[in-house]
């Protein structure tokens, strides 16, 4: 395996730094202008992450491009970090929204529209949970599935797998450590001490699941069927399934978490590998870019909160959101789902994906380079490490910031759009072959300049 020279991977980061702040003048501006009543000088602290010291400004965006201040186009692979999976802007979104606004007028009035019925059914049909309930976010779908979980069993704690990443729930921060359960690093304001709600185990570890899962408390697993915030970490043979017995014999709740799985097929990793969850969360990508998020459960759990005299899911009960449900989510929803994210709509998707990542195994094998790249359906992430990650920890240790700014930079300089936070990779329905051939001439290119 070839190993890297940190002197000559430094040099080209300055070297890619400079070329980023001259190649794209009106961003650095405008960050520079931004900074005097934006927090952080950007409208979402997080936006601070992107390499180069400021974020490029959008411009315009259209399926599987986009283009910044400076009048660049880039081929974007990150799309909104899955937020725009039905790529930017798809035609019938984008008339269905303004059909909503303009012409029926009323985004938001506190009353159903015929829309949201439809949206549940077809989530029904993919997913297999019978009921639905609608948010904003998925954040707020995993606060809501966690809270009804807690109601339905009367236990106090979840659980969940280390380095796992399901939106700014608190409960989710903590991570498993040789010296026992620690709140994740950075926590800002956390309400509690999260060992205090969360029980934290390895993915892929059946017998830590099993003991912890052994002490009776815990409410719900939390999980995405592969992890893939902290790279994609895929599960081995027979472990959901060993999840889900563990779940059951315990009586514990088992939720599936389809945000960024939904890239494995139109009912995400639950339909694609036959997943039987309690009850399934989702967001980002459903409502084509237009906020909204779902979480859904089986007709047995639906019949039982709502039996349940102890639980308030009308008014002060913590389950809510006065724009939540709102008819403009509702009718992107309908539009995302029947005519852009549709069945054949991933069949393609995934083709492209698995080209991207052959692509990209092809440069590791020819250049000998100790990294690898995983793909789940739509989604791929190359990691830094010579073998796929078991575990959230394991994946954890392969992060390499420098290597990651560097493929950033060089990836950015040159018209490819990475997720920031690390290096995924996702296609929409208007990614090309062509697209994932030349994120491949890239990423070569980028490999050769490294290796000197
Ligand atoms: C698996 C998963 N669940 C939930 C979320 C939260 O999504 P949002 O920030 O849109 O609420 C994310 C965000 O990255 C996610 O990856």
């Amino acid at each position: 395996m070839t190993s890297i020279d940190r002197d000559r991977l430094a040099a080209l980061i300055d070297r890619e730094r400079a070329a980023y702040r001259d190649r794209f003048p009106r961003s650095r501006d405008a960050f520079a202008a931004a900074g005097q009543h934006l927090l952080g000088g950007v409208p979402m602290t997080w936006m601070r992450m992107w390499s180069g010291g400021f974020p490029l400004y959008h411009a315009t965006a259209s399926g599987a491009r986009l283009t910044d201040i400076d009048g660049h186009e880039f081929i974007d692979f990150c799309l909104g970090d899955t937020g725009a999976m039905a790529g930017h802007s798809p035609a019938a979104v984008r008339a269905a929204v303004s059909r909503r606004y303009a012409e029926l007028g009323g985004a938001t009035t506190m009353l159903p529209t015929q829309d949201a019925a439809w949206v549940a059914a077809e989530l029904t049909r993919r997913f297999k949970v019978a009921h639905w309930s609608f948010t904003l976010t998925a954040t707020d779908a995993n606060r809501w599935a966690i809270r009804l979980a807690r109601q339905l069993t009367r236990r106090p704690k979840i659980a969940v797998f280390s380095y796992c990443y399901h939106g700014s729930v608190d409960e989710t921060f903590i991570v498993a450590t040789e010296e026992g359960p620690r709140k994740r690093a950075g926590n800002v304001g956390a309400p509690v001490d999260p060992r205090e709600t969360t029980r934290v185990v390895e993915f892929n570890e059946p017998a830590a699941l099993e003991r912890e899962l052994s002490h009776g408390d815990v409410a719900a697993v939390l999980m995405e069927p592969a992890l893939t915030n902290i790279g994609i970490v895929l599960p081995e043979a027979g472990y959901l399934d060993a999840v889900r017995e563990l779940t059951r014999r315990h009586g514990t709740l088992l939720i599936n978490d389809e945000t960024h799985t939904f890239s494995a097929g139109p009912g995400g990793c639950t339909a694609a590998w036959g997943l039987e969850p309690d009850m399934v969360t989702i967001g980002k990508s459903i409502a084509g870019g237009i906020p909204a998020g779902a979480y859904g459960l089986t007709a047995e759990l639906a019949q039982r909160i709502l039996a349940d005299p102890a639980a308030d899911i009308e008014d002060t009960g913590g389950v809510g959101g006065t724009l939540a449900g709102n008819a403009l989510s509702a009718a992107a929803m309908r539009a995302t789902l029947g005519e852009v994210l549709t069945d054949e709509a991933f069949d393609a998707m995934i083709a492209v994906a698995t080209r991207f990542t052959a692509g990209v195994r092809s440069v590791l094998d020819r250049c000998r380079l100790p990294w690898t790249i995983a793909q789940l359906g739509a989604r791929a992430e190359y990691r830094f490490c010579p073998e796929p990650p078991r575990t959230g920890g394991q994946s954890q240790a392969a992060a390499d910031t420098e290597l990651d700014e560097y493929l950033h930079l060089y990836m950015i300089n040159r018209g490819i759009l990475m997720t920031p936070f690390h290096n995924m990779a996702l296609m929409c329905p208007a990614t090309t072959d062509a697209d994932a051939d030349a994120h491949t001439a890239v990423f070569a290119a980028a490999a050769d300049d490294l290796l000197g």
